[in-house]
């Protein structure tokens, strides 16, 4: 693994589209004492993104790029990510691909979490798929990105049961919960030595 650690937190950008509810839990995981991380810069490929308020809420800068192609920005946002001395990045419901030369670059430093238990249920609409196919469990997934979708190194994993009368608004909802809780355990468990 490519990431050092020095006396400082290391600076983080999480890369939004939504709600940003994982956006919220790591922001108030990086305030700890036991964090390795501080949240320096929220970006964002929609303005209208939920989450954003949580860059006013609590003062953290912000980057919106709005693209179809990512090649069109990805210069921006390297310069941006530089400018602000971003050493690590948590996508957190970011609906884009990010292109092979971005993720070469920024190469064992970027996690995304994801709503099912890889390698299972890659891409998207996974809790419909999941309950399409009568599973006893779900869950989710903390990895390393690399330039096949959602398949790179998985670092933490949580199991949920699926219940007789789940839905997929309700499964969601309880993948979601454990989200908020992995995500801050997997990037303690990349720092612990
Ligand atoms: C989460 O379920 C995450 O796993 C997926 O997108 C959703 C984002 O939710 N990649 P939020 O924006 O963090 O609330």
């Amino acid at each position: 693994m490519v990431i050092s650690i020095g006396p400082d937190k290391i600076k983080t950008a999480v890369f939004i589209s939504g709600t940003g509810s994982n956006l919220k839990s790591l922001i108030k995981f990086s305030k700890t004492d036991r964090s390795p991380i501080s949240i320096d810069l929220i970006v964002s490929n929609n303005p209208k993104a939920k989450g954003l308020i949580y860059g006013k809420k609590y003062k953290i800068r912000k980057k919106i790029l709005i693209f179809n192609d990512f090649n069109s920005i990805e210069n921006e946002l390297i310069y941006t990510l530089e400018k602000n001395q971003i050493k690590m990045i948590c996508l957190a419901g970011f609906m884009k691909i990010l292109s092979k030369n971005f993720i070469q670059k920024f190469e064992g430093k970027i996690l995304n979490i994801h709503p099912s238990l890889l390698p299972k249920y890659k891409g998207l609409n996974t809790h419909q798929r999941v309950l399409d196919n009568n599973e006893k469990f779900s869950g989710c997934t903390v990895h390393f990105v690399n330039s096949r979708l959602d398949s790179g190194k998985i670092i933490l994993q949580k199991k949920v049961k699926i219940l007789k009368n789940e839905t997929k608004n309700s499964l969601a909802k309880k993948i979601l919960k454990q989200e908020h809780r992995l995500y801050p355990k997997a990037i303690l468990k990349i720092f612990s030595f």
